[in-house]
């Protein structure tokens, strides 16, 4: 009885902390909503409701969640809050709009005006087929895109709407995607065989691109204008592609992180820099800020200890199993003991500490690591017609 009293007091403490940063939201939102799309940097629980989703692509159980209000693990692959949160909270809102799979349809329409919806899926990449080996199951970004676009036309539809259509040009569309797509590439060639003839890596990242713009394309036919597009960062630094790299004798000198998938994400950034320098130019009234997440992890790599940050430990997990922490991370894992001085959370994804960095930067950098504007200069209310 009495345990039972305590539960449900700390249930009832739980969501008036939750609720709080809410209420004490002082801040304006710059944004009328935020609609979020790509994979599991900014996933917020959609991958929960897939049935044939594999655990492995799931982040719905502890450790997971360990930072946030009450310990709970909502779906997000990190310690804390993610990067869509964490840029949510620069723009006045309290974390991520709410996953899209966790919206009744009387709710979705709501959150279309107000706050937005967060679309993305863990394992998902820019190609529909990723993901799919790996996960059994995850929403890629055609589907992202395609649920988004049918709300659009579904509710104006229904009459009522030049206000919608206009909320949804004021409104951010923030996208990280393609690391996914990568990592699959990469693995292929480098369990095969690093030197296969056939491999033609301008061949893939081009089939990337051309399936980038068809999104960006199908968001703006659908009224979006402003875009947030954060590029995939030195996936082969993750954990689990150092250990990779150290199997196979890939990795780069000094770094430990495997090149092969580095030399990819290098190559790709300029090419969706160009990407969306051409569709901008193409599409009146597209604006975007373009984050470099390669130049914002270098910088943390070489001067891992700031006034705002401090990290002691680039390379492994904090939730680490396995020699080089290539492991999954699982309920029974003994964590680190400081999870803010470690820039990995699990084999794949980072602390909140190192996340909230790169929202930082996106919001807020000038020139070093965004182009040609930064987030808050792009939702910045453009002069009246
Ligand atoms: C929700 O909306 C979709 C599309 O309009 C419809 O197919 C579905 O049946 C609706 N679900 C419920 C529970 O009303
Ligand atoms: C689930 O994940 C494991 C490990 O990543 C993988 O080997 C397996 O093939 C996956 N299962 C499905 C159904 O995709
Ligand atoms: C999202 O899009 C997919 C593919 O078009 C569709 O099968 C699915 O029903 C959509 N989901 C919802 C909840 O509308
Ligand atoms: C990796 O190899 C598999 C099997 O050959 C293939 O189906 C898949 O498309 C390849 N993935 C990438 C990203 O090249
Ligand atoms: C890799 O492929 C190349 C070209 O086919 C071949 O010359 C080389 O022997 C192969 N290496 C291994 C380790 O299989
Ligand atoms: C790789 O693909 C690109 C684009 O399709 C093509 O121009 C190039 O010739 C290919 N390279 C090789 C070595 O086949
Ligand atoms: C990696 O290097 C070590 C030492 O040079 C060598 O013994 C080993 O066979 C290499 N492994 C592979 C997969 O090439
Ligand atoms: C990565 O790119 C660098 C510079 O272009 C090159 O020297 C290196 O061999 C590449 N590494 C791999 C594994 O492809
Ligand atoms: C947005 O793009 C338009 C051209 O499409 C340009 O005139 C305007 O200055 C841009 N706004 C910002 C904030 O860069
Ligand atoms: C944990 O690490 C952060 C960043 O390095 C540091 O600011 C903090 O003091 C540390 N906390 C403890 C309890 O050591
Ligand atoms: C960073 O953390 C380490 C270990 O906790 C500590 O020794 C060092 O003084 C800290 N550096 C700064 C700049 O705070
Ligand atoms: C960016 O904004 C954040 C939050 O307001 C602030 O903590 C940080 O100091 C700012 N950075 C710069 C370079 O202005």
């Amino acid at each position: 009885m009495a345990s039972r009293r305590g539960s449900l007091a700390l249930v009832v403490l739980c969501s008036v902390l939750v609720l709080a940063p809410h209420g004490a939201a002082k801040k304006p939102r710059l944004v009328p909503a935020m609609f979020v799309f790509g994979d599991s940097l900014v996933d917020v629980g959609n991958n929960n409701h897939l049935a044939q989703c594999n655990l492995s692509c799931k982040a719905n159980y502890a450790p997971y969640g360990i930072d946030l209000p009450c310990r709970s693990p909502t779906g997000r692959f990190s310690n804390g809050y993610n990067m869509a949160d964490q840029l949510a909270q620069l723009l006045g809102f309290a974390k991520s709009p709410p996953p899209f799979l966790s919206l009744s349809n009387a709710s979705v329409y709501q959150r279309m005006s107000t706050g937005g919806i967060n679309f993305a899926s863990g394992g998902s990449g820019l190609l529909p087929e990723t993901g799919f080996n790996t996960c059994g199951e995850v929403i890629p970004m055609s589907e992202q895109v395609g649920n988004f676009t049918s709300l659009v036309r579904r509710r104006s539809g229904s009459g009522r709407d030049r206000t919608a259509a206009d909320l949804i040009s004021k409104s951010l569309i923030f996208i990280s995607v393609g690391s996914n797509d990568l990592f699959e590439y990469a693995d292929n060639f480098t369990q095969a065989n690093v030197s296969d003839p056939s491999r033609n890596d301008t061949e893939f990242l081009q089939r990337l691109i051309a399936s980038y713009t068809g999104y960006v394309k199908d968001l703006y036919a659908a009224g979006a204008t402003k875009f947030s597009v954060l590029s995939p960062s030195l996936v082969g630094c993750c954990p689990f592609q150092r250990a990779v790299a150290k199997k196979f004798n890939g990795s780069e000198q000094q770094s430990g992180c495997l090149g092969l998938a580095n030399n990819l994400s290098r190559q790709l950034h300029p090419m969706i820099a160009s990407m969306l320098q051409d569709l901008s130019l193409e599409l009146p009234g597209m604006n975007y800020s373009l984050g470099d997440a390669i130049e914002m992890a270098e910088f943390v790599f070489k001067r891992p200890r700031t006034r705002d940050y401090n990290f002691t430990t680039l390379d492994l997990p904090c939730c680490a199993l396995g020699e080089f922490g290539e492991g999954m991370c699982n309920t029974w894992v003994t964590l680190c003991q400081n999870r803010s001085s470690y820039f990995f959370w699990d084999r794949f994804h980072p602390t909140d500490a190192a996340s909230a960095i790169t929202a930082n930067e996106l919001f807020n950098d000038t020139g070093h690591f965004v182009s040609p504007i930064n987030v808050q200069q792009l939702v910045a209310p453009g002069p009246r017609p």
